[in-house]
């Protein structure tokens, strides 16, 4: 184990090495095999990094890196982060330094995310499974939909972790929203094990429902609408800084919070809650209650996040470019219109593809005034009451704050 002597002298060895040159890029270690040092060839118990000449290299290495913000090299003797300093895009402050917080809402949804923890086993699946092996249990109608859902979630979730840890996390400088972030992939993978936990436990085509993102086209026409906006951030060599990247970075957090998790998750879930209301499938509804709340929080994030972007860069919400974000929205509606066709043909549930259009059409209006944007549908009602007060769509900020004893139980949740 490294300790405290140790590391001093360290840091004395490595100061002359500093000014050694590294070897050449091409050399292979093959042709030049280096001594070992003494330290390093003692157990891991005694480990010593006391090869100067690697570090020296180590350290050129990371100085020729365009490394993503948060790995820099180490600014000794450099002032003291001030408040002022952080900003949600192309800051300079330090990354890894939490405090002091600039952004409470941030910080806040960690604490509000944290303190809400659950595990997808504590749900009891019995009558669930029963129900499913049954011969006239449910509905084929009513199957389809099980389906349907658990197909489109159990791929949808990981595109969501995917996005969050491959292409945004590196590219939002701020640290208190990063925590969140780390806080928000977690919660997703949560919600990849529910789906799978589900789907197990049913005994469902585990082949099939893995699958259903690029089999079926109502399913596949989502997931690709969500890649396609995941992927030029992903590229390694994409950075902000530039109006362009900037609003690009802006599009994928409109695509992935005010689409992704904002729009294409309610038809699935509605239906789902429905059939829990039903005294149905009670076991894959509760699991879905819990996701839903989790995602309201995601969703509101996100919000913060593009308002919060839109202060700091008000060049970036151009008139054109909101009109363009309008139609991404609408565009994301008309795909969940599109498999609320899909997944219920005929009147199942209480609800029919015509009702979902009309949910739909509210659901847009308020992703897009949440960001600042003209509704779309004006008068568009919200057939579903009882999915507001299940998620509160009007209180949506408020909503851990009256329920925060019983969800942090992990017990039954009540179906009113
Ligand atoms: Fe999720
Ligand atoms: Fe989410």
């Amino acid at each position: 184990m490294l300790n405290w002597d140790d590391f001093h002298e360290d840091e004395n060895a490595t100061a002359p090495a500093a000014e050694k040159p590294a070897p050449q890029a091409d050399a292979k270690p093959a042709a030049q095999p280096e001594p070992e040092p003494e330290a390093v060839r003692e157990s891991a118990g005694t480990y010593k990094v006391a090869d100067s000449d690697r570090l020296a290299r180590a350290r050129k290495s990371l100085e020729e890196l365009d490394v993503a913000a948060g790995l820099e090299e180490l600014e000794m003797g450099a002032a003291r982060i001030e408040v002022d300093d952080k900003q949600m895009i192309n800051a300079r402050a330090d990354l890894n330094q939490l405090v002091p917080f600039k952004y409470e809402w941030a910080w806040q949804k960690y604490l509000d995310g944290s303190a809400n923890h659950w595990m997808p086993q504590e749900v009891n699946m019995n009558a669930d499974i029963a129900l499913w092996k049954s011969q006239d249990g449910l509905t084929p109608d009513e199957r389809r939909i099980v389906e349907r859902s658990l197909g489109y979630f159990s791929t949808a979730d990981s595109l969501v972790a995917n996005n969050l840890v491959l292409a945004l996390y590196r590219l939002i400088t701020n640290p208190e929203c990063r925590q969140y972030l780390l806080r928000q992939a977690f919660e997703e993978a949560i919600h990849t094990h529910a789906y799978q936990y589900c789907v197990e436990s049913l005994g469902m085509d585990e082949g099939e429902v893995f699958n259903m993102y690029r089999e079926v086209p109502s399913v596949a026409a989502k997931s690709a609408w969500s890649l396609k906006h995941t992927q030029s951030l992903a590229r390694p060599d994409f950075q902000t800084g530039t109006p362009e990247t900037d609003q690009e970075l802006l599009r994928n957090l409109v695509a992935f919070y005010c689409v992704t998790e904002g729009i294409f998750f309610y038809c699935g879930f509605s239906q789902i809650l429905s059939m829990g209301r039903r005294n149905k499938m009670t076991g894959v509804a509760e699991q879905f209650q819990y996701i839903l709340r989790d995602e309201s929080m995601h969703l509101n994030f996100g919000i913060d996040m593009i308002n919060q972007i839109k202060i700091e860069n008000p060049h970036l919400w151009t008139a054109e470019f909101q009109d363009e974000v309008t139609q991404m929205i609408i565009e994301g509606t008309e795909l969940e219109i599109a498999y609320a066709r899909d997944t219920m043909p005929r009147g199942v549930l209480g609800m029919n593809a015509a009702i979902m259009e009309e949910y739909l059409h509210f659901i847009c209006n308020r992703r897009l005034a949440q960001i600042g944007l003209k509704e779309q549908y004006p008068g568009a009602q919200n057939p579903f009451p009882w999915m507001s007060e299940i998620i509160d769509l009007r209180k949506e900020k408020n909503f851990f704050e009256t329920r925060v004893t019983e969800y942090q139980v992990g017990g039954a949740l009540s179906w009113d």
